[in-house]
């Protein structure tokens, strides 16, 4: 059985450790520096701080589970400057993968996500539950999908992106793929039919009535 640590104390990092435990690893402990929570328990679990854990358990990789993706990158680099080990990653087996498809390393991949094929999942990921990714899709290092995300083929996504409930990304096409830039947020329940530009956040738009093509038609 495989031993792992996870980083942080809050949602992710709690589910994280139940998806490890169903994916048959150990989960050592949670890492995370809060004063009241180093030394309790937490579902079951130890919680102890990094210096403490670097102390008794230097080699036993730690899976970083933040979502916020500029806190996960700062931690990562943290982490990586106290010499943990990061070399590993969560993939349920639930989760569909096709062919030619990367994922990067410390990426975290929930239940009954689907990625097809000539996708790159970017380091330290967080793609969360019921996802899907279609071809073509690039997502860089740290971003984060929370539950339900659908994107069609031919997305580029920068660094450090989230992605709220249930947004959706209509497809690029392979002259132009749709491109979300660095740092941007899209909002629960979006829909994204154009680029988006580095560190901006959408959300939904109203919706809005087109004359013409029979029906009533909105966008
Ligand atoms: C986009 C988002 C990050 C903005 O958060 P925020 O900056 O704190 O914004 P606020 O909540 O203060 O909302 C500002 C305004 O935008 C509106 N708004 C917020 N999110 C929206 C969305 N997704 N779609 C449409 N309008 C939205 C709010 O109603 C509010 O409008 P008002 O000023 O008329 O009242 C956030 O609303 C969101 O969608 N987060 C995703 C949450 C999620 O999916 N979490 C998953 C956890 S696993």
């Amino acid at each position: 059985m495989s031993e792992i640590a996870i980083f942080g104390a809050g949602g992710a990092g709690r589910e994280t450790a139940w998806l490890a435990d169903h994916c048959g690893m150990k989960v050592a402990c949670l890492i995370d520096d809060s004063r009241e929570l180093e030394g309790t328990r937490i579902n079951g679990v130890p919680v102890i701080s990094l210096n403490h854990f670097l102390a008794i358990s230097p080699n036993v990789p730690v899976l970083c589970a933040i979502g916020n993706p500029q806190a996960r990158e700062r931690v990562v680099g943290k982490l990586l400057k106290q010499g943990a080990n990061l070399n590993c990653s969560l993939i349920h087996p639930s989760v569909l993968i096709g062919s030619h498809t990367e994922i990067g390393r410390g990426a975290i991949i929930c239940p009954h996500t689907i990625i097809t094929v000539n996708v790159r999942i970017g380091a330290f990921a967080y793609v969360n539950l019921s996802c899907t990714i279609g071809h073509d899709v690039e997502l860089g290092d740290f971003c984060t999908f929370t539950p339900g995300v659908h994107v069609s083929g031919t997305v580029r996504f920068g660094r450090r992106i989230f992605v709220g409930t249930g947004a959706t990304f209509i497809n690029g096409t392979s002259t132009k793929p749709l491109s979300v830039g660095d740092d941007a947020v899209v909002g629960a329940g979006v829909c994204v039919r154009r680029d988006v530009r580095p560190g901006t956040t959408l959300l939904d738009a109203a919706p809005r009535s087109i004359a013409g093509g029979g029906a009533d038609r909105e966008f």
